[in-house]
């Protein structure tokens, strides 16, 4: 990206450039952690590339007999590059024609070498099992790709354009504001470390996010999380909620905000602890809420870079006061590669 010039530039994507352009249809597959940085891929391109994209679980995609078509373009995400599940889905796919795209980040990795094209994350070695710094350069490529793509297809023109740019160049800046918030996150995973069960609830670009949080705290602390679209918490959830249920919400100011903030009334109704991700200098949030993170104001699309950050130091403490190995949680392996 090139703030200067107000471009960006994918290199190893460059000769499929025209295919994005005319693509029909975008496939996501991946896992875990890689499959919510592809979520948030699925918001991205639809809104700011206007393609049709479906995001499957690489595991459900390999077996299900799914319709895959010539023109359609797959992108695999993958950190280590080497999930059996990923490989297989990859493998599927490019039987039937389709043109595939790698986010990995380890270079030279089996997925990097069978896709056709692809840009690596460089986000460096990434040793804890527990996936992070992997999540927030996929879903900044996925950013700079949904970027380049909308602009080249004229949906994303001007100001609207420029604007994004110079937002993705302060995320750095904006990232360190989040970590000094540290002290107050450990504060409040000193109050939560012995909840049994928690919530998260997010909308839109946020709802992802709420998925990522759960599974933080879930691989490394062995507590029992849910992530949930803050929508859907009446059609089931909600019924778990009391007040001993932490509900981690994030409520930054933008397209969803006036509808998260009723869900965490829907949640205070029913005496929940709300712990909400709120935008620097929200009133209304914090006059509500039991704990409020503050970040700092950002366009929506990037609203995941910055809000994902609590959600990991908040697991990452809660699992150190519970004396949990946070590089080596039980039962799993850094990359996954048999079934
Ligand atoms: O290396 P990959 O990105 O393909 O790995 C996919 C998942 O196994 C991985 O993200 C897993 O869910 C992590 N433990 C999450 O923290």
């Amino acid at each position: 990206m090139n703030p200067a010039k107000g471009e960006v530039v994918l290199g190893g994507i460059k000769d499929y450039e025209q295919r994005f352009i005319q693509a029909k249809r975008i496939l996501i597959v991946g896992c875990g952690t890689s499959w919510h940085a592809g979520l948030v891929g699925e918001y991205l391109l639809e809104d700011l590339a206007r393609i049709p994209v479906e995001v499957e679980y690489a595991s459900e995609f390999r077996y299900r007999n799914p319709i895959v078509n010539e023109d359609d373009i797959v992108i695999a995400i993958s950190q280590s590059g080497e999930t059996a599940d990923t490989l297989a889905a990859i493998e599927l796919a490019k039987s039937r024609g389709a043109t595939i795209i790698g986010i990995c980040n380890v270079v030279g990795s089996s997925i990097a070498r069978v896709t056709h094209a692809g840009s690596y994350t460089h986000a460096g070695p990434e040793i804890g099992v527990a996936s992070t710094k992997a999540f927030t350069a996929q879903v900044t490529v996925l950013t700079l790709m949904a970027m380049m793509i909308g602009q080249k297809r004229g949906m994303l023109t001007g100001s609207a354009f420029h604007r994004l740019v110079n937002e993705l160049d302060g995320v750095p800046d904006k990232v360190q504001r989040v970590l000094a918030s540290e002290p107050q996150i450990k504060y409040i995973a000193d109050i939560y470390k012995n909840a049994t069960n928690a919530l998260y609830l997010g909308r839109g670009y946020s709802f992802p996010v709420a998925l990522e949080g759960a599974l933080k705290l879930k691989e490394i602390s062995y507590i029992h999380a849910e992530g949930y679209p803050a929508a859907e918490m009446k059609h089931g959830p909600i019924a778990l909620i009391d007040e001993a249920m932490p509900v981690f919400v994030i409520a930054t100011k933008g397209a969803s905000y006036e509808k998260v903030v009723s869900n965490i009334q829907e949640v205070k109704a029913r005496k929940g602890k709300v712990i909400a991700i709120v935008t620097e200098g929200d009133r209304v949030v914090k006059d509500m809420a039991d704990h409020c993170i503050e970040i700092p104001d950002i366009a929506d699309q990037l609203v995941p870079l910055l809000s994902v950050i609590p959600m990991q130091l908040l697991s990452y403490h809660i699992a150190v006061m519970r004396g949990c190995n946070v590089d080596q949680p039980r039962n799993l392996a850094k990359s996954v590669t048999v079934e």
